[in-house]
């Protein structure tokens, strides 16, 4: 009998590309992925401490989880409870201490080594002991180690291609949890690509935390992201690119290149900028302007014009005044988003800005974000409506919830709904829009690659 395997991901798509490889790592000894963590053999937090609430859930969700894992002692079986990713890497002891019901505990560099540690964990768990702490930065790479993708992720998958960041930037616990800037080899990455899309996936979002760091080498050249997007389109069945997150001052021509030349790279860029004003963004250490980045974005739509413009921001930042926040409303202002993440800022432990004494009222910080959001809202419901009668190519996901209802996504990054047989999940599919919400499209098939199975459908 397989054993069952219960995972839980937060925050950013690089924990759900590590999710997937905790997947692929613990396969071999047993655990097959399962959805309820009721009779589980063995759960997974996989955390998030970019912010106050996403470590705190933790918390909440280990005391959820004790029942779960009472029952299974009770029917003479065995639950271990394993807290994973960046809250884990930042507060390894401290979750040991406030919560006993834990059994192992690890960090994202060290997740090639579980099967070693649940085997620990089991034999000390048997002799009473204390959980099973690794939150080492190992000098080798997990990537060096990890089994091969043991199941697909699916018609869009996510590759890490980059981890880890050097910037600094003073609000950010990223460079501690995730550690120094690392690239994977070219090599690595294709033969992964290729895997993925023998295993059916037709879309692959590169990962990393400062994803246009990215540098390799490939024919005994230096390359960057936008060189690795055009080895990658080379693959047949590799429909569509993305990749996420970038950092302003790491822009490079081949990467502007790729936008203007390679078809299969979609027309979406996730940006951060964080804030508006100089002032701020010098304090963030964020090393650009609010200028160089509008310059950035002007010459990304020279290069492709109808590009979707995603970035994330932060409001209440020590020393913000309303001036500064002004700013930020002026660039949002001027790049108009098809869609954006915004924040309160969160003092993390550790971090820089944490010890500012110009800390922002947090009545005001809600403020600015509810002001940051009502624009940003207006600014989605615009780009969705504006493509409402345009005909776009949509790859479709999963089942919707609605009867008869798929779900896909957009070439801009769009969730679109539309109706459609079930067994087309994982193809691609010619649409036109017919109507627009602020967080989703809704549109009909007009053409795909099954056309006659849509017409037999019908
Ligand atoms: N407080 C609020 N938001 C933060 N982010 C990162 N650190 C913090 C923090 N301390 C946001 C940034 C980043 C995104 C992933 O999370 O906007 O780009
Ligand atoms: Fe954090 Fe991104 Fe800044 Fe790196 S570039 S420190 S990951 S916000």
């Amino acid at each position: 009998m397989p054993k069952k395997l219960f995972i839980k991901t937060y925050g950013c798509q690089m924990n759900v590309y590590d999710s997937a490889r905790m997947t692929d790592t613990l396969a071999p000894i047993g655990y097959e992925p399962t959805d309820s963590p009721d009779g589980a053999d063995m759960v997974i937090l996989n955390t998030c401490h970019i912010r106050e609430k996403a470590a705190e859930k933790v918390y909440s969700d280990i005391g959820r989880l004790k029942p779960f894992k009472e029952k299974k002692t009770a029917e003479g079986e065995q639950m271990i409870l394993a807290v994973a990713g960046c809250v884990a890497q930042a507060e390894g002891a401290e979750i040991m201490r406030r919560a006993p019901a834990v059994d192992m505990v690890f960090g994202p560099q060290t997740y090639h080594r579980l099967p070693e540690l649940v085997a620990k964990a089991t034999r000390e768990k048997a002799i009473g002991k204390s959980a099973v702490l690794d939150t080492d930065f190992p000098l080798e790479s997990k990537f060096d180690l990890l089994p091969e993708e043991s199941r697909s992720q699916g018609p869009a998958a996510f590759l890490t291609i980059q981890e880890g960041c050097d910037k600094f930037c003073t609000f950010c616990v990223v460079p501690y949890t995730r550690g120094a800037e690392f690239s994977r080899s070219v090599e690595e990455i294709e033969n992964e690509a290729r895997r993925m899309v023998a295993l059916g996936t037709k879309e692959i979002t590169l990962l990393g935390q400062n994803v246009n760091a990215f540098h390799g080498e490939k024919s005994g050249r230096e390359i960057g992201l936008g060189d690795l997007i055009r080895y990658l389109s080379e693959i047949d069945g590799l429909e569509r690119i993305r990749f996420t997150t970038s950092h302003p001052s790491d822009m490079a021509d081949d990467l502007y290149e790729a936008f203007a030349n390679e078809p299969k790279l979609m027309p979406y860029f996730h940006l951060p900028v964080q804030a508006g004003s100089d002032k701020i963004l010098a304090a963030m250490n964020r090393t650009h302007t609010a200028d160089e980045y509008r310059r950035i974005v002007d010459r990304l739509r020279a290069a492709c014009e109808d590009l979707a413009m995603s970035g994330d921001f932060i409001v209440g930042f020590p020393g913000e005044t309303d001036q500064d926040f002004a700013e930020t409303l002026r660039l949002v202002t001027d790049i108009n988003y098809a869609a954006a993440y915004s924040f309160k800022y969160s003092p993390r432990p550790g971090t820089p800005a944490a010890s500012s004494e110009l800390q922002v009222d947090e009545a005001v910080k809600s403020e600015r974000l509810a002001m940051l959001q009502t624009l940003l809202n207006e600014q989605q419901l615009a780009f969705n409506l504006s493509k409402v009668g345009t005909r776009m190519s949509v790859l479709l996901e999963r089942e919707g919830k609605r009867p008869g209802q798929l779900v896909g996504r957009s070439p801009f990054m769009q969730s679109v709904h539309l109706e459609a047989p079930s067994r087309l999940v994982g193809s691609i599919a010619e649409v036109e829009v017919i109507d627009a919400k602020a967080n989703s499209i809704e549109a009909k098939v007009i053409t795909g690659e099954w056309e006659t199975s849509v017409v037999d459908a019908a």
